[in-house]
């Protein structure tokens, strides 16, 4: 009796845990870090807000709601590192998500779910044959409308390349590579950096932090990596820490904020995002919580 007792709490236990890690794709957080990186620190702090992993469509409320509330942290710029949009009807889902933001400074990369619609695959291999692959020859999503909007009010969307932004007065530069899980990145034009202001923070902006481009990214002295893609590992260990990355990013990195060492031993600041959102065929986070941050860069 007492072992069917004992047995009965732990299935109610395990049941609302799951319960809970389930409602956590909705439990909308805000995470705040502080990173001494600016080359000037006489002209900090500047507040950057970064969203990731949104998978927006068309019938999404709650988080486009809750990214208003953000506008109260007035960022000096907002920074989107992919996966924007689940859903080809999403477009203006998605810029509406944005419009709080769009009046002040804003860099956006795309991520795979930006180009191709998601498709549905056994969440299972995440953990037993590493980084999902896709096809990625299929027919695009109208990203492109979403791009051309959002360029339209001053935001920057480079695409392996160099944007110079003015933020709260000041030269902040960076380099935006397109998304390196699908074999786009392509870091040439790093070696050529503008040669306009002199910039008081340089930033590397990315969707999938593989190795390859946080080297590229580092070795040119992008002082701070802002990477998605990742979700945290979106189902974790209790303490949240991730099993899986999906790329090659080490673990103790695949979410938050630390330091990128490359092999040459040169540093960055790496932070990957947690997102906000999950593809539409796997709509579970657990000791995962979706999430945004405020970055105050000092
Ligand atoms: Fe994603």
């Amino acid at each position: 009796m007492r072992l069917r007792s004992g047995l009965t709490a732990g299935v109610l236990t395990g049941a609302a845990a799951t319960a809970m890690a389930v409602v956590a794709t909705r439990d909308f957080r805000l995470r705040q870090r502080t990173v001494p990186v600016l080359r000037d620190p006489a002209v900090g702090p500047l507040r950057i807000l970064h969203l990731s992993d949104l998978h927006l469509r068309p019938s999404h409320r709650r988080l486009p709601e809750w990214l208003r509330g953000l506008r109260g942290l007035q960022p000096n710029l907002v920074v989107v590192t992919g996966d924007i949009i689940g859903h080809p009807g999403a477009i203006d889902a998605a810029y509406r998500a944005l419009s709080p933001f769009l009046d002040v400074p804003g860099i956006v990369v795309g991520g795979s779910h930006d180009y191709f619609p998601p498709d549905w695959h056994n969440p299972v291999r995440y953990l037993t044959e590493g980084p999902s692959r896709r096809a990625h020859d299929g027919p695009e999503m109208p990203w492109r409308d979403l791009r051309d909007r959002v360029q339209e009010t001053g935001w920057a969307w480079p695409i392996n390349d160099w944007v110079e932004c003015e933020v709260a007065g000041h030269a902040v530069r960076a380099f935006g590579t397109d998304d390196a899980h699908i074999d786009r990145d392509d870091c040439t034009m790093l070696q050529q950096p503008p040669t306009g202001q002199l910039a008081i923070l340089q930033l590397g902006v990315t969707h999938a932090p593989y190795r390859r481009v946080l080297d590229a990214l580092t070795q040119a002295h992008c002082e701070l990596i802002l990477a998605g893609h990742t979700h945290g590992g979106q189902v974790c260990w209790p303490d949240g820490s991730a099993i899986v990355a999906n790329c090659d990013v080490p673990l103790n990195l695949a979410r938050g904020l630390g330091t990128y060492l490359t092999p040459e031993g040169q540093r960055s600041w790496l932070h990957v995002s947690a997102g906000l959102g999950t593809s539409p065929f796997t709509p579970v986070r657990v000791f995962c919580a979706p999430e945004a941050t405020l970055l105050t860069v000092i």
